[in-house]
């Protein structure tokens, strides 16, 4: 009898292969299908099922000073195929190559795929790390059902996604600076054009050794306010990573480029509200009349993508200025919010003199200071400190660097193998 979503509910499968002994609660684990809606008892992704298959031709290992950042990957991937009849398959983690897909495959056609962006550490004793991978879990989940793929259990994922970082460890520069970048990514691969949930799918983990962002130092950048485009809308998928997000924003990028700015800053609405800078979420510091710094950033109102960055900044921020603990270097006089800011407001705080720095947050950067904004014909100034960052983005960077290599000892930090 095949194994379909009918025979399983029906229960008539599941008593036969629990008479059998192949049936066990605990393995067959229950979820609801992201393609159908229905609840139903496929096995989810199981890191018990793991195989490996190693690489027969290992590739020599690149210099680490010559890494360009997403160009060079590690000897071997993690495959996990998906489909509406039988749910996740075997984990396998196998040589890197690529991919055979139909030209028919959904996610060639409609952008059926989300994505992950993580780094693994790996200190100067060989302790391998990863930062806060359990929200790059949650997050991918939430983008999977946003646009009908299955869903998974997150933590099975990452003991799977350990692995595949145990096997090419010794592909992590251990210079400082240097990381693992490791890209979940899940696509639709179900061979038929036709726009409904697909029914086959393939969840894949690659992994490109990376350099830091800034080797000779923070250089600030110039944004260019993007008036002519949107990049998410109320209702819309800003807040999702999915691939279909990306795309239409590289013409903005190359509009910015062309005007002699680094990166563009998405505004929305009539206000010209800010909302993220290119593909990192932002912060603003002003300075307010009682003399007290407020650093703020605007609120996840569906529209903006629930950074790790961004979330741990804040954390950060909060903490210190409850006084829960304490980030060296930060002042006292602190004030926290998550509340709308508009690029008048922006506008008026720089002529004022009281915009004190603009900063953007991301996996890959970290922390990007700002000097200046295009918008609408003119600069809006912002301050930088002498070595490029301000006064409250330079104690949390260093902060949160330590966190993230694990220089400062944290929650956030989570062994890989040591
Ligand atoms: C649109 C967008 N916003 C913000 C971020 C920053 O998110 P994170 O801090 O999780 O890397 C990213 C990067 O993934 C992004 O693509």
């Amino acid at each position: 009898m095949p194994l379909t979503l009918k025979s399983l509910r029906t229960g008539a499968l599941r008593q036969r292969l629990t008479t059998a002994g192949r049936y066990d609660k605990s393995t067959w684990v229950r979820f609801v299908s992201a393609a159908t809606g229905e609840s139903s008892s496929l096995p989810d992704i199981q890191a018990s099922r793991l195989q490996l298959s190693p690489t027969g031709s290992p590739k020599s290992l690149p210099q680490a000073s010559g890494l360009v950042f997403g160009h060079t990957f590690t000897d071997h991937m993690l495959t996990i195929p998906w489909s509406a009849a039988s749910g996740w398959g075997a984990p396998e983690i196998g040589p890197y190559g690529h991919l055979t897909i139909a030209p028919s495959a959904t996610v060639l056609h409609y952008a059926q795929t989300v994505f992950e962006g993580m780094k693994a550490y790996r200190d100067e004793r060989g302790k391998v790390t990863l930062f806060r991978p359990d929200m790059n879990m949650k997050r991918m989940n939430n983008s999977a059902r946003r646009v009908a793929l299955p869903g998974f259990d997150g933590d099975q994922l990452l003991e799977c996604i350990k692995e595949l970082i145990r096997v090419d460890k010794h592909w992590i520069p251990s210079q400082p600076g240097y990381s693992l970048y490791v890209r979940p990514t899940l696509i639709g691969t179900e061979a038929a054009i036709g726009i409904h949930p697909p029914q086959d799918a393939l969840l894949f983990v690659i992994c490109s050794p990376v350099g830091p962002y800034y080797p000779r130092g923070f250089k600030p950048v110039g944004l260019f306010g993007t008036t002519e485009y949107i990049r998410a809308a109320p209702g819309g998928t800003g807040a999702f990573k999915l691939g279909a997000n990306y795309a239409p924003g590289v013409v903005a990028q190359k509009d910015a480029a062309h005007l002699g700015y680094e990166q563009n800053l998405w505004l929305h609405g009539p206000d010209h509200h800010l909302t993220e800078v290119g593909t990192m979420n932002l912060f603003v510091v002003f300075k307010r009349d009682n003399g007290a710094l407020e650093l703020v950033t605007p609120p996840l109102d569906g529209m903006i993508l629930p950074g790790v960055t961004r979330d741990s900044v804040l954390e950060l921020a909060k903490g210190h200025a409850s006084k829960k603990y304490e980030v060296p270097g930060l002042t006292d006089s602190l004030v926290v919010s998550e509340r709308p800011v508009t690029m008048k407001e922006i506008k008026d705080a720089s002529e004022a003199g009281t915009l004190v720095e603009f900063f953007g947050t991301g996996t890959a950067a970290v922390i990007s200071p700002v000097d200046r904004i295009g918008y609408m014909g003119s600069d809006v100034h912002i301050p930088t400190g002498p070595d490029g960052m301000g006064p409250v983005s330079k104690p949390i960077w260093k902060e949160l660097v330590g966190r993230q290599t694990g220089t400062i000892p944290s929650d956030w930090s989570v062994v890989v193998c040591e």
